[in-house]
């Protein structure tokens, strides 16, 4: 019997990771000793900052070893609590919040403890690659609604609403937005929250992990402060990329009881509470001073304006604005059917294998984010990195006719 055959449904219906897959590949040709850019991975390069690198310190040295509280200890719990009225609007009690092992965790949490087999999930696309496998592990059913170019990738309420059936269990969204770098408007989130609030058995999870990657002036809105909707929306958030923390591990949930409640449960019975030295980080990261991270984002916005100035400079790159997160994400259809006399480029996975052959530069394919015509390009790296890839980028395409 083939391991394939052995292996249950549910993880043989799985899509492996795409941005794992690309970096992995990348890997290889760099072990070839080729000069490979590395822009496929969605994590902040600088590193986590000294204060909060102290208080882990301090956690070994004080014995915080053993098992913490399934739903994180009590202070962690406090501090995000606080976080939120500070910085979000939003007032949940400690005994509201999970802690788990990132966001990614904590979606799939939610996910897991909401949804029944065969209930609709409405994801707003493009959308973070795991949000549609997710769906699937838990047995629903993905309903995808595309925000427009035009648009600036964002779905309007009226899409939204008119993907609404008896069926619809959740709605997810992130806000700023990875891949696209959108960030949805307070007047847009109360409209969607409006129609939210006609539907009292449908359930909004809002992803907030970029919120300090935002470049609006008018900051992030968090629909969660909305108060006629607060009990039907799980907000989510963590400290892997606004405190460039992502091998730290820690992300929650903000969420009526019964819903913390049912994550607790869940959680208990597969991983326990999180990493008790990373829960007292966390812990610093979210009381203390927001000032380093205001430092990065300053230099993810100085990126977005170079690396979106140089695409727009490659013919046929149509190139939107993000307003926050890092990543640049071009349609880069207009090459589709074009060949360098040996390839032929038909959609965006062959464009970004292509283009790490040729320019040595991992991208991620859209296809994955569910925007087949557009490729993803992190804007974490140091300057002059983003300059020769978005160099190579263009010597390459100039090859394809
Ligand atoms: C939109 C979005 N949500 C959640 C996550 C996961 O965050 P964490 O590292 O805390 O699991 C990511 C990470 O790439 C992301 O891009």
């Amino acid at each position: 019997m083939s391991s394939i055959v052995s292996l249950a449904d549910r993880i043989n219906a799985l899509e492996e990771s795409a941005t794992l897959g690309m970096t992995k590949k990348a890997r290889e040709l760099a072990a070839q000793g080729h000069k490979v850019i590395s822009l496929s991975v969605g994590e902040p390069d600088f590193k986590t900052p000294k204060h909060i690198c102290d208080a882990a310190k301090k956690a070994i040295d004080d014995g915080f070893h053993g098992y913490s509280p399934v739903a994180g200890y009590p202070d962690l719990r406090k501090a995000i609590a606080d976080k939120l009225k500070r910085d979000n609007n939003i007032e949940w009690n400690p005994e509201n919040i999970v802690v788990s092992t990132g966001a990614k965790h904590s979606l799939a949490n939610v996910i897991s403890t909401l949804v029944n087999p065969g209930e609709e999930v409405i994801i707003f696309a493009p959308y973070w690659v795991s949000y549609s496998e997710m769906v699937k592990l838990a047995e629903g059913t993905s309903v995808i609604i595309d925000g427009a170019f035009d648009n600036n990738f964002k779905v309007t309420p009226e899409q939204f609403e008119a993907a609404i059936t008896p069926k619809t269990k959740l709605v997810m969204f992130a806000s700023p937005n990875n891949p696209t770098g959108s960030v949805y408007t307070e007047a847009e989130l109360r409209a969607i929250g409006a129609i939210v609030a006609k539907h009292p058995n449908i359930f909004v999870m809002a992803d907030e992990i970029y919120e300090y990657i935002n470049f609006t002036d008018a900051g992030h809105f968090s629909i969660g402060s909305i108060p006629e909707i607060k009990d039907q929306v799980i907000t989510v958030n963590g400290v892997a990329k606004g405190h460039a923390m992502t091998g730290w591990r820690i992300g929650f949930i903000a969420a009526a009881k019964w819903i913390a409640d049912g994550v607790e449960k869940l959680q208990g019975q597969v991983t326990s509470g999180t990493n008790s030295i990373a829960q007292k980080a966390a812990t610093v990261a979210f009381n203390g001073t927001l000032e380093e991270a205001y430092k990065m984002k300053e230099a993810y916005l100085r990126r977005r304006d170079l690396v979106v100035g140089l695409l727009r400079e490659i013919e046929g790159f149509k190139v939107n604005m993000p307003d926050g997160a890092f990543y640049a994400f071009p349609d880069v259809s207009y090459y589709f059917g074009k060949s360098d006399g040996t390839t032929t480029i038909k959609d965006s996975d062959d464009f970004s294998m292509w283009i790490l052959a040729d320019a040595f530069v991992a991208t991620v394919a859209g296809t994955s984010f569910g925007a087949p015509n557009c490729v993803r390009i992190s804007t974490a790296a140091a300057d002059e990195q983003l300059i020769e890839a978005c160099e190579r980028i263009k010597t390459s395409v100039a090859k394809l006719k």
